[in-house]
């Protein structure tokens, strides 16, 4: 990262804190390293964040249904899943500073160097060659990557490395009082696998029929050992994943669909198309027959914020094999080829998900603007403003009494009372109006409303948009309806 963007994204982060966003998790003792607490207004803008997806998923998708299921599973979950044995990255330490370091990270942060350096097919050739050795899992030839690219430990400035080896991520506790081999259990790493051991359980019960979704919001936890850039990378996080069961051939179909689906998902808030890319993955997880990473540019560069993953049978396949329980679906509809039911199979699987502390560290790095105001008298002023799209925004109007006295208090009450039920609403009456404007922009309210001794006669009042700042009179009667043309779905 550049200094200037360095400054950038530590000024978010301690606007995150400052105005209530995000808190280092029990601060008070120093903090917990890559755990994070969501504070008044942080709480709300991921719950908004949360409702958009999990309406776009099944409401606006009549073949899409939800589930919330356990964070503890059955420990063989874990071994059919493969992670058990897979769910590894690639570590290495540096003998002199004892830091740990994940193999591909410390690589990338290379090519980010070499990048801002000017030299951008340098990087690409490193990336390409590290892409290679990780597909073959030649842990000596990357090594020798470290060593020809001269990459070196953050702390202690030497090459000094230990040989690679794999980390499994996993957390696991024991279940009961006994600790015994047979009650350790794990805490889930992604959500996905409570959808596929439910598999039938909502196909039967839900009466779905091929193609059909599975969504889920939850917790998920994973022992990273490189944690940084704030809530990018956390140990507990949340993902919002959708599993799409297809009829098998024609995963790829679906699969290049919700890829355009879900991309026009992160459009739909008014993100700007140019600062999405997508990334074929050259390295494919145990479970996929393709897969693909939406990325978005941060303020540290182009990252991952969610996956598409064709998954292949592979999970349902497992899950059969360790259960013991038949993973079939029947399939009624005729096959035109055979003139016959296409019978009996294991669903072929899509999957979208995305992390959901990543989406809000995405809208609030794209949202926070240092500005430089100009006035109509040639002075300037400044102000630090989220432009958080206004439908997931935490409150989505102010409502503003010029004074605290002369019945203004009374009208602004009433209009809060009527516009409350429908969204959520800020109500304040202290300080000067300018000042207050100020805080509503820092913690990105799309609309203040200001009652003065004009609205007394006419019934007017000053709408204040935060973006352009411009502000308007219209009836009192018509502020409910404008705020809720702005964040209908
Ligand atoms: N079920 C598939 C799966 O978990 P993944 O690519 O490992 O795939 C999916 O994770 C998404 O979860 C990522 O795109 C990212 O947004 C989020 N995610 C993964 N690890 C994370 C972490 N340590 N902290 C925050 N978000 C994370």
């Amino acid at each position: 990262m550049s200094t200037a963007t360095e400054n950038i994204f530590q000024a978010i982060i301690s606007h995150a804190k400052e105005y209530g966003f995000v808190y280092q998790s029990s601060e008070i003792y120093d903090g917990l390293s890559a755990v994070y607490d969501y504070g008044p207004f942080g709480s709300e803008l991921k719950k908004n964040i949360k409702d958009y997806w999990w309406k776009s998923m099944t409401q606006m998708h009549q073949n899409i249904v939800g589930i919330d299921a356990a964070i503890f599973m059955h420990p063989t979950t874990w071994k059919a899943s493969g992670h058990v044995d897979n769910f590894s990255d690639p570590m290495i330490d540096n003998k002199d500073s004892q830091k740990r370091y994940r193999v591909d990270h410390i690589i990338e942060a290379k090519a980010d160097q070499l990048r801002e350096a000017g030299k951008s097919s340098e990087a690409d050739a490193l990336l390409a060659k590290m892409d290679q050795l990780l597909a073959a899992e030649d842990f000596a030839g990357l090594k020798q990557l470290l060593a020809d690219y001269q990459i070196v430990c953050s702390v202690s400035g030497t090459g000094n490395w230990t040989d690679i080896r794999q980390f499994n991520l996993m957390f696991s506790t024991q279940l009961g009082s006994v600790a015994e081999e047979s009650d350790t259990i794990y805490l889930r790493p992604e959500t996905a696998q409570g959808i596929f051991v439910n598999f039938l359980n909502v196909q039967k019960t839900a009466r779905m029929k091929v193609p059909f979704g599975i969504a889920q919001i939850g917790k998920a936890f994973r022992n990273e050992i490189v944690a940084r850039q704030f809530i990018f990378r956390m140990r507990e996080f949340e993902q919002m994943e959708m599993q799409f069961f297809v009829r098998p051939g024609t995963q790829m179909e679906w699969y290049n669909f919700w890829k355009q689906e879900r991309l026009n998902w992160h459009l739909s808030l008014g993100l700007p198309a140019e600062k999405y890319r997508f990334h074929d993955h050259v390295k494919l997880a145990h479970y996929a027959d393709a897969a693909l990473d939406i990325e978005f540019e941060f303020p540290f560069g182009f990252k991952e914020v969610e996956g598409i993953h064709s998954r292949t049978d592979f999970d349902l396949k497992s899950h059969q094999e360790f259960s013991k329980k038949k993973q079939q679906y029947f399939d009624n509809d005729i096959d035109e080829a055979t003139g016959k039911p296409y019978g009996n199979y294991i669903p072929y699987v899509i999957e979208t998900s995305i992390g959901l502390d990543r989406m809000f560290l995405l809208i609030l790095s794209h949202a926070y603007e240092e500005e430089t105001i100009t006035k109509e008298d040639g002075s300037t002023d400044s102000r630090v403003v989220l432009r958080i799209p206004a439908k997931i925004a935490p409150n989505k109007l102010a409502i503003l009494p010029l004074v605290k006295k002369d019945g203004l208090p009374e009208i602004a009450r009433e209009l809060m009372d009527e516009c409350k039920g429908a969204f959520k609403c800020f109500y304040e009456e202290k300080d000067a109006i300018g000042k207050r404007y100020r805080r509503q922009d820092a913690i990105g309210t799309p609309f203040c409303v200001t009652i003065d001794h004009q609205t007394k006669e006419d019934n007017m009042v000053t709408i204040r948009h935060r973006d352009s700042m411009v502000q308007e009179r219209i009836p009192i009667s018509k502020v409910k309806e404008l705020v809720l043309s702005h964040i209908s779905y």
